[in-house]
């Protein structure tokens, strides 16, 4: 048997993510009181975890230092991609939308329109499948405030409880797409540590089918 190296995204979906490993029965007591520490040795499975920003999840999968990786849709579908997809963990729920204030409406507005995002790749598909050439403004955070400023009309963005746009004025025009938490997997990984990956591909879609079933 080989040992993984699995690469977690931090913040939103780590708890989660760390929440469904201890229900399978892996030993991430590490993870779990972990201080500054930023790798772990699981305590039963030889596996190693990283905690590392979304965008850097998909790179380190991708040049094989992870094997396998945890991250949100909205960093797959914005960044460039060479791993395969195993997995949805229906967890990290929430949509891309589309919102502006309300007097901005910006799908009849004619003339130039700008759109503040932090997601410059799925805000210009998004709009070219509607056929509107619009100009993209990369913002890093807090992008509900760029319309309220008057730096765009309107805002592509990810919605989750919908408090954020709510209580900035703002109302969502259209949803882009659903988002959930999954498991992409290195495409070397996948032939050279085919068992090893599917044993935790299997053992989380396990808990993911067991976990929809408690939820019906
Ligand atoms: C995300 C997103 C919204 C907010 C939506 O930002 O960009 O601002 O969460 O959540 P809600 O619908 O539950 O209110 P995040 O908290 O990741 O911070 P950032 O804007 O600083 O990147």
């Amino acid at each position: 048997m080989m040992g993984l190296s699995i690469a977690l995204t931090k913040g939103r979906l780590e708890k989660q993510t760390v929440s469904m490993l201890e229900g399978l029965g892996y030993g991430i007591e590490a993870l779990k009181d972990k201080g500054r520490a930023l790798v772990f040795k699981d305590s039963i499975e030889d596996i190693q975890y990283f905690l590392v920003k979304s965008n850097d999840c998909i790179t380190y999968v991708n040049h094989g230092v992870a094997d396998i990786g945890v991250v949100g849709k909205d960093t797959i579908l914005e960044n460039e991609n060479d791993t395969y997809e195993l997995l949805d963990l229906k967890i990290g729920k929430c949509k891309f939308i589309v919102a502006s204030l309300p007097q901005n409406q910006l799908f009849s507005k004619v003339g130039h329109i700008k759109i503040g995002t932090k997601y410059p790749t799925v805000a210009k598909q998004y709009f070219l499948s509607k056929g509107m050439d619009v100009e993209i403004i990369k913002i890093d955070g807090s992008v509900e405030l760029a319309p309220i400023l008057g730096l765009c009309d309107g805002i592509v963005d990810i919605m989750e409880t919908g408090t954020t746009l709510k209580e900035n004025g703002l109302v969502v025009l259209d949803t882009v797409c659903d988002i959930s938490a999954r498991v992409i997997v290195n495409k070397a990984s996948f032939k050279l540590k085919h068992s090893e990956v599917m044993k935790v591909i299997e053992d989380l879609s396990r808990k993911v089918n067991a976990d929809v079933d408690t939820n019906l």
